[in-house]
């Protein structure tokens, strides 16, 4: 059965006891309005050997959204994820307030470095600060295990692992490849917000991906080559970046290693980000 919990003494006190009791703590922190890509991540949560508690927190984390990013009209089905949590499993939510989260006078941050900066960071100044802020203090309110997170945010991804190294969280970081809908459009919460219009022209970032990564015996220009002719097709897709990196440390790609090709791309005011694997 699942329990919510909004007080972080309460949660921490909750899963403080159960790793007491030999049962192996999985965390799946999510904004809410869960789809199938979340519920994917707590599949693979419940499919980690050892006796699992599967925890899943929902918070809408204001300190990642930037000024004229979509925090206010964020979407906040609880009621919904509640049902989609209790359908998957879940044994805990927690469902903390902002004002708990983030007392007046809670100022101290993480810092990214310079990976921060590039790809979301370079289009989303202080994104990341925000993202390893509010997960180190998820992680030290549950202290989990395991904590799983979507290779659809690839480089929130690898900075958290990075974090989790740099800054010694006991804790493994476990990726889950991303879950797309039928015609390969990534699954988001914000695909509510494109037009019926803007959603069947949005396949295009994903067609664009695997068109390059199909190309990649050819190169790292070819690959970069071929994408970028997919989605210069569009015109009303405004692209941000479409870079091709190292999938390791997202610095500069290596040939014979394992690639990343990642794109964010704009329709109107709705921003969509994909990336895919290619093998150089
Ligand atoms: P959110 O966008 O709700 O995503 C929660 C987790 O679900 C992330 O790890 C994300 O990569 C994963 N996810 C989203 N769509 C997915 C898809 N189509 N396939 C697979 N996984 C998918 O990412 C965040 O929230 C926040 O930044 C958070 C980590 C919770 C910190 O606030």
């Amino acid at each position: 059965t699942l329990t919510v919990h909004s007080d972080p003494e309460r949660l921490r006190a909750v899963t403080r006891a159960l790793r007491g009791a030999g049962r192996k703590v999985v965390l799946v922190p999510t904004m809410g309005a869960l789809h199938a890509g979340h519920r994917e991540l707590i599949r693979h949560a419940r499919q980690v050997p050892g006796a699992v508690v599967p925890v899943v927190s929902i918070f809408v984390n204001p300190l990642q959204f930037g000024a004229n990013e979509d925090l206010s009209r964020y979407p906040r089905p609880l009621e919904a994820d509640l049902d989609a949590c209790r359908e998957e499993g879940v044994e805990l939510v927690f469902t903390p307030d902002v004002d708990t989260m983030y007392p007046p006078g809670s100022d101290t941050r993480i810092t990214a470095g310079p990976l921060g900066a590039e790809l979301e960071g370079g289009s989303r100044p202080g994104h990341f600060d925000g993202v390893l802020t509010v997960v180190a203090k998820l992680f030290h309110i549950v202290g989990p295990d395991v904590a799983i997170f979507g290779q659809k945010d690839f480089q929130q991804l690898a900075l958290v692992t990075k974090m989790v190294r740099d800054l010694d969280f006991p804790l493994d970081v476990v990726g889950v490849p991303t879950v797309r809908e039928e015609d390969g459009l990534a699954r988001s919460s914000r695909n509510v917000y494109l037009s019926a219009a803007d959603r069947e022209r949005a396949v295009i970032l994903s067609l664009a991906l695997r068109e390059g990564a199909a190309v990649s015996a050819h190169g790292a220009a070819a690959v970069l080559e071929r994408a970028e002719k997919v989605l210069a097709e569009d015109p009303d897709l405004a692209v941000d970046y479409l870079e091709l990196r190292d999938a390791e440390t997202l610095g500069a790609p290596r040939p014979g290693q394992q690639a990343r090709l990642l794109v964010a791309g704009r329709f109107g005011t709705t921003r969509l980000i994909d990336n895919v694997a290619v093998q150089l």
